[in-house]
């Protein structure tokens, strides 16, 4: 009897041990060698917070491996953003433009004519993030802009796979720029704008909307460190940020496939460059490609990446992965030509920064107007901890501003 006790035991505790192993071991994977470069923003803080996603990372896959809920459940619960109290200087509603829910700040001062229009994308990889989540941010740009924000609650990933957040922003967009009149706003001053995935999400709408010419002309797009393209994750800052918070590389192409594909399976060849055909890869290198990426970028190393030949069934599963609405950098140059005035920030810890820098050289070649603000300490997702209590990021603030200015200066 003893004996059938202590196998028990044993058995228990390897499975215990085996458990945690295995826990520790995907974690590993998701946040390979973790990285904070000596002269970004506020780097002890930046560590603490580092500390604290990885921790969120792996009670989600905990939780997951335990069957309890999956990660993404667990980190969307964690990131929702608590609700604030509300601000007496704005007067916020929620209603739906399009049957897409959205959140709408208008400044309570008597305007003194028509206000600018803010639509705002939120940012979260398109599978996290809320109306909520960027409340602090909507509420600045209002207040400080004295514009209506209109902050759109589109479907997420993967539950909603491309296209439906694009046609969220879109048609929430549409819907707002036809009854323009009832928000007191100039239809000449209609702005679109986003963080990160919203960055994205502004960008392509930003190009659909070049070909309606029944509706307002845009005043203005506003992409805040937007990832603009998955063709390439060996570019420079992807290579040289592979390990910074908030957006690792693995995780940029976690979320990319997330969003097309509503699962990760592929993530090693999209990480390698092997999910689409060398012909097609090298056929974009015209506007995606090292070589444009200014010399100064390559400082901190930068390795040429060898292409590896694609699997058909591959690339089979993810041929959308060159649609500009999916990846505006991928639009032709007569979309381009049209694009509004553009404010580009990157951040110079960011794998996304390359994306931005490639598409500011693209407006700019066909004469698009373009304001572009680097934060040289500044990493992915530093404007949302602008005021972050005592995890705030002065250079967040810094961005959030050259934002304000540049819609003041509409
Ligand atoms: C967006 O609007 C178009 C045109 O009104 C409509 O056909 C389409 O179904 C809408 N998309 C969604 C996701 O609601």
């Amino acid at each position: 009897m003893a004996f059938f006790y202590i196998l028990l035991v044993i058995l228990l505790v390897t499975f215990i041990v085996s458990f945690i192993l295995a826990v520790i071991r995907t974690i590993q994977f998701d946040y390979s060698n973790p990285s904070i470069p000596p002269g970004v923003n506020h780097e002890g803080k930046l560590r603490i917070i580092l500390a604290s996603v990885i921790s969120i990372s792996a009670m989600g896959r905990l939780l997951e491996m335990m069957g309890v809920c999956s990660q993404i459940a667990f980190t969307r619960y964690v990131c929702a953003g608590q609700r604030l109290p509300p601000d007496p200087r704005l007067r916020v509603s929620e209603v739906a433009f399009a049957r897409v829910p959205v959140r709408l700040y208008r400044p309570r001062v008597p305007p003194a004519g028509l206000r600018a229009g803010t639509i705002f994308f939120h940012g979260g990889g398109w599978l996290y993030g809320s109306v909520d989540s960027h409340e602090k941010i909507c509420r600045y740009l209002a207040r400080e802009t004295d514009s209506v924000v209109v902050s759109v609650g589109y479907r997420l990933a993967p539950e909603h796979k491309y296209p439906a957040a694009y046609e969220d922003c879109l048609n929430a967009t549409v819907h707002f720029m036809k009854n323009i009149e009832h928000y007191g706003v100039d239809p000449a001053r209609i702005i679109v704008s986003g963080d990160s995935a919203g960055g994205n999400l502004a960008a392509a709408v930003s190009q659909t909307l070049a070909s309606r010419p029944d509706l307002p002309k845009l005043r203005a797009q506003i992409l805040i460190y937007p990832g603009l393209q998955a063709l390439d994750f060996n570019l420079p800052s992807y290579q040289q940020n592979r390990g910074v918070p908030l957006l690792f590389r693995e995780r940029a192409a976690f979320y990319v496939l997330q969003y097309l594909n509503g699962d990760a399976s592929n993530l090693e060849e999209v990480l390698e460059g092997s999910h689409i055909p060398s012909d097609i890869i090298l056929n974009y290198r015209k506007w995606v490609s090292p070589d444009y990426i200014p010399e100064r970028f390559k400082a901190r190393g930068y390795k040429p990446h060898v292409l590896l030949e694609c699997a058909t069934e591959v690339y089979e599963a993810g041929k959308r992965f060159c649609e500009p609405n999916l990846c505006p950098l991928l639009a032709e140059d007569a979309v381009v030509h049209q694009q509004p005035e553009s404010f580009i920030l990157t951040c110079e810890y960011d794998v996304l920064r390359d994306d931005g820098l490639l598409y500011k050289k693209r407006l700019e070649d066909n004469g698009v107007p373009v304001t572009w603000y680097h934060l040289e300490d500044g990493f992915h997702g530093i404007i949302s901890l602008h005021d972050y209590s005592v995890f705030s990021f002065p250079a967040g603030k810094r961005g959030l501003d050259s934002i304000v200015n540049f819609i003041r200066g509409l």
